[in-house]
């Protein structure tokens, strides 16, 4: 077997200086071959090799070169992004480098959408411009309407939001124009400001109850609970506490960067299809009970442990293995979630308006005694987004159907920043990826008639 030394696919960059400012040549993988002996250098950017750098590694010419297998793409980086910044480790969420405790305390959501879709927070000017256009444009078309009364009287409200999100680019036929900005920056507006009308028909029409029109004198909160519970009264008003409450949720669900939905709209959104169906996609994903139902089940974790007695027989349940805290432990933070401490502080002020809920003790407790425990913090489980939000949704009158309803409106804003950022990057193409084939090869057809 030959030695050789190749440079990388991107081997010119090697010795020279790289976009960072750092040497190239001082930053490079050595990998040898040991099917040939051949040695390779790959030139190493922001902590990542190129996957097609690895395609020059070969055993000879007619190899096709190798290939980087990553199920569920679990440490491959498959886009640049300047939109969240996540520390798991250190327990940090940043958008576009603002805390999102920051975020939480002195924003609203649409303004944290804003800062995720146009990179910077707005002047006072634009922010109203941005709020004023997406209150007008809260409305669906009547046929949204009919369409959303076609579905049975109980189906799931996600199902409803992914068929009628989808069905806007219906409406919209000009939304497949993603590379003119004015068509663009006009799907944006829409997509954030129906989101919530969608939502609150799908809810209404789960409860048997009539649709309630978008009420443009509420903020995006207000009117999202207007939409959800106006009954007969004249006007819907509010209550302040639970408008905040319910704003910083959104914000809280805003963006965590790529997430499984995310990647749904980036990859759907690569095909150049419209933004509706690409969003359609991330809400499908969210759909799962991998990804937007985990509050569901700890809210049906409390209900099951019923009182604080129970909890210690419920630890040691989950310590032998036959369960787990559902709430706790994440895959990217490996610290306080930051987000479950912002609801934590949130809680209280919803049970204020409307009542305490038994489970608060419960879950209170539950925190306090993991938190003690040598078999949670060693292996870094502390409590996520999910322990507390499916509280608050439950104060707020919300079926569990509903909770990952909730989760899509507020991604929306992520979503489109996300897919705005993959139609902009010269280096996105469209999403394909490779395989390792397992199956049989080279086969005769064999007629119905002569098969065993
Ligand atoms: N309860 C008890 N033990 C747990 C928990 C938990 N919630 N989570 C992890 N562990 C244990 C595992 O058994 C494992 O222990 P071991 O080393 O003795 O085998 C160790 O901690 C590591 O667990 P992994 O499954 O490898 O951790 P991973 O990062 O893959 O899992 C996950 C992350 C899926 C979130 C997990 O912590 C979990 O199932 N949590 C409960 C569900 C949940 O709350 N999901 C919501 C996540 S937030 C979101 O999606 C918005």
């Amino acid at each position: 077997m030959s030695t050789e030394t190749h440079a990388g696919a991107h081997g010119e960059a090697i010795g020279q200086t790289s976009g960072n400012g750092a040497s190239a040549s001082e930053e490079r993988l050595t990998v040898t071959d040991s099917r040939t002996g051949a040695t390779y250098e790959l030139p190493i950017t922001d902590g990542t090799v190129r996957a097609m750098d690895l395609r020059q590694i070969k055993v000879d010419e007619s190899d096709f070169g190798l290939m980087a297998y990553d199920p569920a793409y679990t440490n491959t980086a498959s886009c640049r992004s300047s939109i969240t910044y996540i520390d798991g480790d250190a327990g940090i969420l940043q958008h576009r480098g603002y805390s999102i405790e920051q975020l939480c305390e002195h924003s609203t959501y649409l303004e944290v959408a804003y800062l995720l879709i146009h990179d910077e927070l707005p002047t006072e000017a634009q922010l109203q411009e941005w709020v004023h256009e997406i209150t007008i444009h809260t409305f669906v078309h009547e046929n949204v309407k009919d369409f959303m009364q076609g579905f049975r009287y109980d189906a799931n409200p996600m199902g409803m939001l992914v068929a009628s999100v989808g069905a806007l680019s219906t409406f919209y036929p000009d939304a497949n124009q993603i590379h003119d900005e004015g068509i663009r920056a006009i799907q944006i507006i829409r997509l954030l400001a129906k989101m919530p009308t969608l939502a609150a028909f799908a809810f209404r029409h789960n409860m048997g109850q009539p649709y309630v029109y978008p009420d443009n004198d509420l903020d995006y909160a207000g009117n999202f609970l207007g939409m959800m519970y106006k009954m007969t009264e004249l006007k819907y008003e509010p209550d302040p506490r639970l408008e905040r409450a319910l704003d910083v949720l959104f914000i809280l669900h805003a963006d965590h960067e790529q997430n499984a939905s995310t990647s749904a709209v980036r990859a759907v959104g690569s095909t150049q299809v419209d933004p509706y169906s690409a969003v359609a996609a991330g809400v499908a994903a969210l759909y799962g009970p991998l990804h937007g139902g985990a509050n569901e089940q700890a809210l049906r974790m409390l209900r099951r442990i019923e009182s604080v007695e129970n909890i210690p027989g419920f630890l040691e349940g989950v310590k032998a293995g036959n369960e787990r805290l559902m709430g706790f432990g994440h895959r990217v933070y490996k610290n306080y979630d930051p987000r479950a401490r912002i609801i934590r502080e949130h809680l209280d002020a919803v049970f204020e308006v409307r009542g305490k809920s038994p489970l608060l003790e419960i879950a209170t407790e539950l925190e306090k005694r993991a938190l003690d425990d040598d078999y949670f913090t060693s292996r870094k489980l502390y409590p996520n987004v999910d322990f507390y939000s499916g509280l608050i949704y439950e104060a707020l009158g919300l079926p569990v159907a509903m909770f990952p309803v909730m989760f899509a409106i507020g991604r929306t804003s992520g979503w489109i920043a996300q897919w705005l950022e993959m139609v902009k990057d010269s280096e996105q193409k469209i999403a394909r990826p490779r395989q390792i084939y397992t199956g049989e090869r080279d086969r005769d057809y064999v007629p119905v008639a002569q098969r065993g």
